[in-house]
């Protein structure tokens, strides 16, 4: 395999254009002018920042020669992501992980806070292929919820589209799984694909076993080189590798992981409880 292919052919690309989402989530878009790889819902790129650090992002725009990342601030990269303006440069290497099977008649998404990310691309390919598609989104107050304003306006019969805050400031009141039980109790679906704080994922995936449903979740580790060579990111005991054989996984795979829901690592590898 040729070295560029393997590190996912590192490419600059100019900013074209920022999008507030909400109070602090930005979409940062960038132009490839010849798009020189393929891309499915679920996918991230390491971006980098010149001078700060590179980092797993999940594609949320995915327009080619448009494509962007939606970033949440929380630490140096992340916040100089979100300080980014029109004309600056970033570096991006990917594609790279595991992308949502859209396999589905009826789904369910569950995004929590930037966890909407990934799952954005993911609810227009279902759309397309005319899937029925219920999409719960969910952040502790109504100033943080991500993609709220986009997805409301395009909601109809086969797009519907709810919200859930802590405070109760916006939709249902209370946690993301709370209001998944509600839907649940009255709609029948064949899938749940889901992304956001590791422990809602994991009270998801308990949720619905008694359900006939598939289950995909979209994992967050500390990341280094984000294709494979490091190990920074495999998980117990299975040493499964989350930029590889993730970041997406399914139901039964999360099932044989034992730190899922439990625990992460820092970037010393130190384990951290959720
Ligand atoms: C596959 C994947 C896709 C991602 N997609 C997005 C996205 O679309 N939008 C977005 O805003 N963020 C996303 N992230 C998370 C993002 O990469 C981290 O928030 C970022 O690396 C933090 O870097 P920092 O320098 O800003 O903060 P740091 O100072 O490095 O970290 C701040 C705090 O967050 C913890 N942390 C850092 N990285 C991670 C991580 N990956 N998982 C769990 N805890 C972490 C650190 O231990 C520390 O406590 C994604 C992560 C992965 C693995
Ligand atoms: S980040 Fe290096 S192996 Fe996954």
């Amino acid at each position: 395999m040729r070295l560029e292919d393997l590190i996912g052919n590192p490419h600059s690309v100019r900013v074209s254009k920022i999008h507030r989402e909400n109070r602090s989530a930005v979409t940062v878009v960038f132009q490839i002018n010849k798009p020189y790889f393929a891309f499915a819902p679920g996918q991230f790129l390491m971006v980098w920042v010149p001078g700060i650090d590179e980092v797993p992002m999940s594609i949320s725009l995915w327009e080619p020669p448009s494509v962007g990342v939606t970033v949440l601030p929380i630490g140096e990269a992340t916040e100089s992501l979100a300080s980014l303006q029109p004309n600056d440069w970033i570096g991006i290497r990917g594609p790279f992980g595991t992308s949502f099977t859209l396999e589905s008649q009826k789904a369910l998404v569950v995004g929590g806070g930037v966890g909407m990310a990934p799952l954005k691309p993911l609810i227009y390919s279902l759309r397309k292929r005319h899937s029925g598609v219920t999409v719960l989104i969910a952040a502790k107050n109504e100033h943080e919820l991500v993609f709220w304003e986009e997805f409301s306006k395009h909601s109809d019969r086969e797009l519907i589209v709810s919200a859930a805050t802590e405070d109760g400031s916006i939709g249902f009141k209370g946690l993301a799984t709370e209001a998944t039980r509600e839907i649940l109790n009255s709609n029948e679906f064949d899938s749940l694909y889901t992304c956001g704080p590791e422990l809602m994922m994991y009270n998801l995936l308990n949720m619905i076993k008694g359900f006939r449903m598939t289950f995909q979740a979209s994992l967050e580790r500390v990341m280094k080189c984000g294709c494979g060579i490091c190990g920074t990111c495999a998980l117990d005991p299975t040493g499964s590798l989350v930029c590889l054989d993730g970041p997406v996984y399914s139901g039964e795979s999360l099932l044989k992981i034992s730190e899922f829901g439990k625990y992460h690592r820092n970037e010393m590898g130190v384990k951290k409880r959720f």
